[in-house]
Formats: C-alpha cells, sequence, structure tokens
C-alpha cells in the first residue's frame, strides 16, 4: 500500500507566533525518524514563524483556512497566494466549526479546495456527520454529499493531491471518540466514493485520517483500522508531550 500516514495538529485559535516557534523547536527532537508525515496547522500570523523553525525538521506547516477567492477587494480574507509564500505546504477546508459557527456552505467549500489545489496547496477536506444525522441513520448519506459536493469539480490528477479527515461532528472536542468499527465503515466509504469517481488505483493513494477526540490512549486501535491513515488532532496537539505520544502511538501500530 502506497498511503502515507499523516498525523496533523490543528491548533485552532491558540499559540502566537512565539509560542508555535517554541513548539516547533520542542518538538522537532521527537519526529527525526518517524515514518509518519507530521503536518501543524498554526493560526494564520504564526505560520511564518513556525515555518521557520520546522526548516531543519520534517515537520510540513501549514494553514487552517484560505480564502475562496484568489486576490481582490476581500476584506479580513488570506489567499492561496499569501499562504505559499509564507511557507504553507497545506491547508484544512471544511472544518466543521468553519461550516457551523462561520456558515460555509458546499459552495464555498468547493471554491477553496479549487483554489488551494491550484495553487499547489495540499488540501485535507473534512467531512463529518452531526449526533442527530448519526442517530437518524443519515451518516453515510451525510458524509457521501459533503465530498461529492466539495470534489465536483477536480479531476482525478487532483486526487493524488489531497486527503480527507473524516471527523464526526460529536466527536470534536467533545472527549467522544468513534469506535473504530465506526471510524473504519466511515472511512472505507469515504474510499469507495472515489474509487467510483476516480478509480481504485487513485482512490488507493488518498489518505484517510480520523478526526475527534484522538488521544495518545486511543489513536492506536484506530490505527489498526485498514482504511485509517492517521489523524487530526486539535485539543491534544497543544501540548508538545501529548501530540508526540500520539506520533509515537501511531508509530508502533
Ligand atoms: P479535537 O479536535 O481533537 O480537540 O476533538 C479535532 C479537530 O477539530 O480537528
Amino acid at each position: 500500500m502506497s498511503r502515507r500516514i499523516v498525523v496533523a495538529g490543528n491548533w485552532k485559535m491558540h499559540m502566537t507566533a512565539k509560542e508555535a516557534r517554541a513548539f516547533v523547536l520542542q518538538l522537532s527532537p521527537f519526529v527525526l525518524d518517524v515514518r509518519s508525515h507530521v503536518y501543524l496547522a498554526p493560526p494564520f500570523t504564526s505560520i511564518p514563524a513556525a515555518v521557520q523553525a520546522a526548516q531543519a525538521s520534517r515537520i510540513c506547516i501549514g494553514a487552517q483556512n484560505v480564502s475562496a477567492h484568489s486576490e481582490g477587494a476581500y476584506t479580513g480574507e488570506v489567499s492561496s497566494a499569501m499562504l505559499k509564500e509564507a511557507g504553507a505546504r497545506f491547508v484544512i477546508l471544511g472544518h466543521s466549526e468553519r461550516r457551523n459557527l462561520f456558515k460555509e456552505d458546499s459552495e464555498t467549500i468547493r471554491s477553496k479546495l479549487q483554489r488551494a489545489i491550484n495553487f499547489g496547496l495540499e488540501p485535507i477536506l473534512c467531512v463529518g456527520e452531526t449526533e442527530k444525522e448519526r442517530t437518524d441513520g443519515r451518516a453515510e448519506q451525510v458524509l457521501e454529499a459533503q465530498i461529492d459536493s466539495a470534489c465536483k469539480d477536480l479531476q482525478p490528477e487532483h486526487g493524488e493531491r489531497m486527503l480527507i479527515a473524516y471527523e464526526p461532528v460529536w466527536a470534536i472536542g467533545s472527549g467522544k471518540t468513534a469506535t473504530p468499527d465506526t471510524v473504519q465503515t466511515a472511512h472505507r466509504l469515504c474510499r469507495t466514493f472515489f474509487e467510483k469517481k476516480w478509480g481504485p488505483e487513485i482512490a488507493d493513494k488518498i489518505s484517510i485520517l480520523y478526526g475527534g477526540s484522538v488521544k495518545p490512549d486511543n489513536v492506536a486501535p484506530l490505527m489498526r483500522e485498514k482504511d485509517v491513515d492517521g489523524a487530526l488532532i486539535g485539543g491534544a496537539s497543544l501540548r508538545v508531550d501529548s501530540f508526540a505520544q500520539i506520533i509515537k502511538n501511531i508509530e508502533e501500530n
């Protein structure tokens, strides 16, 4: 299997530039020989400091959001070109906090995804159902609709340049992790979607991460599932010790 294992930290609105720099320098010795790809997404203003601190390491720095537009009169927005120049290599898109708190709809997510790919940023597309959607038996339908609408305009060659993160909304920041079985079923569904869209060869190359209350002590059983290729971590990525321990536990599985 040629899939990359990716361990990504989503810092959300935490970590000033100074803090980001200190974190990266402290984490670097722990990731010298790891096989996993270690990603960190600081807030915009901390990206350059994190990139600089990560220069001698294998840590890859990215962003948590990007504008759907390439440039122009969009007060408060940051473009893909700006992120690229700041040293960002990937961008998290469609996170449930962006969808719910900032009302990003599927059209916006689709434009952002296309724009990011065009500018050479690797997108991590987040998808996930709410608790209600799951109890109503609509989880699979929701996941498929989210992926379908976000990836509608993409071509097969884009498949190799993107990652998916399955993040059930009810598991984010709640301490409730989805069971390995639930996660595998959702990941399989995502991969099957891409098999149908672009064929098995491309689908097999797309790393699918799990996110939602991942901690050092619950990551191992998740990683043993066939279609789980890493994790997207919020809360537990804010401390070097817990993030490094998650990486270590992933390496051992
Ligand atoms: P959490 O966040 O690990 O704190 O649940 C995950 C995420 O929002 O990506």
